[in-house]
């Protein structure tokens, strides 16, 4: 059995103006069906790059992306993605956004189905009764709900998260990681998310990697255990303390400005 993403040995730069930019050397990731990892490091230091060789929209230079044991060559209709700024189309409604993705990935669903299928999805981020509504008509917590939602509804097998929480309000985000619970326990998807905020990483994830400063390779990883944050109120116990200041440490390091001898599992 494969697992569901592998990377190996991964090495990429941009071509610029003024010659070559390493952005990943020596990135490693593996996660298994149905796994969440989180995916935190300094910024700049190729986070967004990764979600990209994730979804085939880029080939590394060196090393291997592979999901379901298959080298990622191309773009994939099995890869769904959200991101900071949802961008949703202002012309169509609610419902259409979310339907969008079933009218370019090919699917033999009939229309009643896809709207079923958009409206299933919209109840359970809580969006039920703002199908109707414009995009520029609903708040930025419920615009990224219902990106969450596109990205979704196709049923795609990796879900690639890049900090779609990082411009919302702190209690906005809180309401969001909540919802997300909800959405992996009713949506089977393997989920990538890209972050900022170490609390949100092990409150959604079950594996946090570090990755360190540019060049970036995989520094550090954490397992959060099953009893793990789960619930808002978790995030203070003494074990969710232990986890943050290990990954505060991590972080530290990445950026250069603790040594990495420290390091302590
Ligand atoms: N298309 C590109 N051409 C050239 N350089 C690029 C390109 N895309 C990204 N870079 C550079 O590669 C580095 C990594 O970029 P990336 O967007 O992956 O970082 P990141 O970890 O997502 O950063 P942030 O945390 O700020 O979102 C940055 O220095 C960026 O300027
Ligand atoms: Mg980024």
């Amino acid at each position: 059995m494969y697992p569901m993403i592998k990377i190996e040995g991964v090495r990429h730069a941009y071509e610029t103006a003024a010659g070559p930019l390493p952005v990943l050397d020596g990135l490693e990731l593996a996660l298994e069906e149905g796994g969440f990892v989180a995916v935190v490091g300094p910024s700049g230091c190729g986070k967004s790059t990764l979600t990209k060789l994730l979804s085939g929209l880029l080939k590394p230079d060196e090393g291997k992306v592979m999901l379901h044991g298959e080298v990622v060559a191309k773009p994939r209709s099995t890869v769904g993605m959200a991101f900071q700024n949802p961008v949703l189309l202002e012309w169509r409604s609610i419902l259409q956004n979310v339907m969008l993705p079933l009218e370019i990935v090919p699917n033999t669903l009939s229309k009643t189905e896809r709207q079923d299928r958009a409206r299933h999805l919209l109840e359970l981020v809580g969006l039920n009764g703002f199908e109707d509504k414009r995009p520029s008509e609903l708040s930025g917590g419920m615009r990224q709900r219902a990106s969450l939602c596109r990205a979704l509804v196709h049923k795609p097998e990796v879900l690639i998260l890049d900090e779609p929480f990082g411009a919302l309000d702190a209690f906005t985000r809180e309401d969001l990681w909540q919802t997300m619970h909800r959405v992996k326990e009713n949506e089977p998807f393997t989920g990538v998310l890209i972050t900022h905020d170490l609390r949100e990483a092990i409150f959604l994830a079950d594996q946090v990697v570090v990755l360190s400063g540019r060049p970036a390779h995989t520094q550090y990883v954490l397992d959060v255990p099953d009893t793990g944050p789960r619930d808002l109120e978790h995030l203070y116990t003494p074990e969710a303390a232990e986890m943050l200041a290990v990954l505060r440490h991590q972080i530290e390091v990445a950026q250069g400005r603790a040594p990495a001898k420290e390091v302590a599992r």
